[in-house]
């Protein structure tokens, strides 16, 4: 235990040098030359792209950088973070359109602004720093309740699993999220006698100090709780069902030509759109000669050397695209 609090420490001290006493970062845009190439950005006389997952900003200010005829419609389920994103990209304003929403209803929100087709898709799922910062329990330093909700407005609520889940569910969703199973039985059964015995796991931090207690500092840079802390984030926010709903829903709002870049950061991600291209890139009906894409990326595309250096959160992305050709 007193080890782990060493640790802790240690965490916050880096924190506290990277984002200086405000403790929030803006998160910084990854593979963002790849990005614009794949979509042709810089070579539309206009176009619309949709950034599926617009955070704060970034990405689609780099590509109302790299453009001035184009525009850019931002959706985001998380509020907060629109707001960020609405004052960062101020200066464009006129060609931009913040929409609040989930990209599986991207059809529905594309058509509340009045548009059925568009010249390009970037999904960057997942979570910005911004939110890590935001206190609602991503953090295994927030004294904070675990909340984990990207998106306010819905029902669950990663205190809620925590609370409901039996010790058989809560060990499927550790050891599906990369967990070893001897240890993702440990913790579920840590989880269940703890809830048992005092009502609950009040806050983010008594739960990664509770899952440090069972595993133990293994040394390393990546916090024990990390699998347990993203398994809950996923279930909480249906993440790989929005990936592979977001992508078949968007590639209906494709122009023929149009393209598609979806950026990942773990495996089970990467796998769901690898499948999910792989389906529409297959002739989908009887009579259907064309499937709907082709896929550019055979293999995906990796961030460079100088990036990763500059951007050690960069290391794991994975790049893959595909452009409508139906
Ligand atoms: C990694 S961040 C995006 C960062 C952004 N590309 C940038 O450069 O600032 C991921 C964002 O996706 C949003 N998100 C995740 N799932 C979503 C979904 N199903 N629909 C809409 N937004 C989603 C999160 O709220 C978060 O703001």
């Amino acid at each position: 235990m007193a080890i782990d609090l060493q640790w802790l420490e240690r965490v916050i001290e880096r924190r506290k040098k990277e984002t200086g006493e405000e403790g929030v970062r803006l998160h910084p845009p990854a593979m963002v030359k790849e990005v614009l190439d794949f979509l042709r950005v810089r070579e539309k006389e206009e176009g619309v792209f949709v950034d599926m997952t617009v955070g704060t900003g970034g990405h689609a200010l780099a590509i109302l950088q790299a453009n001035p005829k184009v525009t850019v419609i931002g959706i985001d389920r998380d509020a907060a973070s629109l707001e960020v994103a609405a004052e960062r990209l101020a200066d464009y304003a006129d060609r931009v359109t913040l929409i609040h929403g989930d990209m599986r209803d991207i059809q529905r929100l594309l058509g509340q602004v009045g548009i059925d087709r568009v010249d390009g898709c970037l999904i960057d799922p997942g979570l910005s720093l911004w939110q890590i910062d935001s206190k609602r329990g991503f953090s295994f330093l927030d004294d904070a309740p675990l909340d984990m909700r990207m998106d306010q407005s819905s029902q669950l609520t990663a205190q809620s699993l925590l609370q409901t889940l039996s010790a058989d569910e809560l060990e499927h969703l550790f050891f599906q999220a990369g967990e070893r199973r001897s240890d993702a039985r440990r913790i579920a059964q840590t989880i269940v006698k703890e809830r048992n015995r005092s009502g609950g796991i009040p806050t983010a931090r008594a739960l990664a100090e509770l899952i440090v207690q069972v595993k133990g500092v293994r040394g390393g840079r990546i916090h024990p709780a990390t699998k347990v802390f993203l398994a809950l984030r996923m279930a909480v926010n249906e993440e790989i069902d929005s990936l592979r709903v977001g992508i078949l829903e968007s590639s209906k709002v494709l122009k023929r030509g149009g393209r598609f870049v979806v950026l990942t950061y773990q495996s089970l991600e990467d796998k769901t759109v690898k499948e999910t291209f792989a389906a529409l890139a297959q002739p989908l009906k009887e009579g259907e000669e064309r499937p709907m894409l082709t896929i550019l990326t055979k293999d995906p595309i990796r961030p460079s050397y100088q990036e990763r250096r500059q951007n050690p959160r960069s290391r794991s992305c994975k790049l893959r695209a595909a452009e409508r050709i139906r």
